[in-house]
């Protein structure tokens, strides 16, 4: 089999990362299958359901008769399936644990050692950052989360065995079919466009950003290089934004001029996410991201102002 028609699972392809990862594997060329519960936006794969190279398997990931035959088919494994966000996994310690670390395990066994690993995980794993000092991929972890702690135990479990990349992603935004408004800087613009006002707290805690479609590009790189990139680890995020919440909040009212922003002391971030990051290491493996933070701030206060807050179109 050539290279380029390599064979994909991705498990979680109905996410928010994943329905756009998806899209971008497919245009490749590649069969791809998705693994996905369906747990949110049941939606967000219709417009590919067209491509002959889609399969959809409606499943959970800790069912082993499930994903075994999958992994089995696969040449690239990128296991997106999660309970995502520390306030999730908080409300939900042993589902997650069980997914996130649990189904990961299950994967690592089921595969071979040639079947090669995609895998994401939160740079929020390096915790506290030291003040003015880049976190590198170097520096050590320290999740205070169930969701970091969880994140970094799968990455762990798969670097052991070898065969993957591991891309430490910075918060995601942008537009995806699967929409997730409760990240940061989709929630903050979200909050400006529908109600004119952001309630800070912890303003100038900093943290790194990307764009949902350079996270799929991230992973891209990794595919055609994976020789070169494998059993390695990389930050994936925007060096030019490295922003506390108020620098943040400052570009989004360059496009909302009445946007009034407010500190508080009310409020505690779980993670106490407060860090900059070094990207350095995936730019000389050759990424260079495309969408900056200004350009998804303009698309997600377009989509904003006609997108209702039910999913249910009559109500
Ligand atoms: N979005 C970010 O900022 C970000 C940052 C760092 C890492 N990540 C990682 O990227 C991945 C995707 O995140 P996302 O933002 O797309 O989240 P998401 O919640 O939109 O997607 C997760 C998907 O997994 C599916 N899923 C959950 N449990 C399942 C189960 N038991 N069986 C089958 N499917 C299941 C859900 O239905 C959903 O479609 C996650 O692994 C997450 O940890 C995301």
């Amino acid at each position: 089999m050539k290279k380029n028609k390599e064979k994909i699972l991705i498990t979680g392809g109905a996410g928010y990362v994943g329905s756009v990862m998806v899209e971008l594997f497919l245009k490749k060329g590649h069969p791809v299958t998705i693994l996905d519960d369906f747990r949110y936006r049941p939606t967000s794969l219709l417009h590919l359901c067209q491509s002959p190279h889609l399969s959809i398997v409606r499943g959970d990931v800790r069912d082993r008769a499930v994903v075994k035959p999958l992994v089995a088919g696969a040449d690239v494994i990128i296991p997106l399936a999660a309970v995502v966000g520390a306030p999730a996994c908080a409300l939900h310690p042993q589902d997650s644990k069980s997914i996130n670390v649990g189904a990961i395990k299950l994967i690592n066994q089921l595969r071979g050692k040639r079947q090669k690993v995609l895998f994401p995980v939160t740079n929020s794993g390096y915790g506290i950052g030291e003040k003015g000092v880049f976190c590198t991929e170097k520096s050590p972890l320290r999740p205070i989360s169930h969701y970091g702690k969880q994140k970094v135990e799968a990455e762990k479990v798969l670097m052991e065995k070898g065969n993957v990349i591991a891309f430490r992603l910075a918060t995601a935004f942008g537009i995806s079919t699967r929409m997730r408004v409760d990240l940061m800087v989709n929630d903050f613009t979200y909050r400006g466009v529908k109600e004119g006002c952001i309630v800070l707290f912890e303003e100038h805690f900093k943290r790194n950003y990307i764009h949902v479609r350079d996270i799929s590009r991230a992973f891209y790189l990794g595919w055609e290089n994976f020789t070169r990139m494998k059993n390695e680890v990389y930050n994936v995020g925007l060096s030019n934004a490295n922003l506390s919440k108020l620098e943040l909040c400052r570009v989004i009212k360059k496009y909302l001029p009445n946007l009034v922003i407010i500190a508080s002391d009310i409020g505690k971030d779980p993670d106490q996410r407060d860090y900059i990051v070094s990207n350095e290491k995936i730019e000389k493996a050759g990424f260079k991201p495309r969408y900056s933070l200004d350009y998804g701030i303009k698309n997600l206060i377009k989509a904003y102002t006609f997108l209702k807050d039910s999913i249910y179109d009559n109500l």
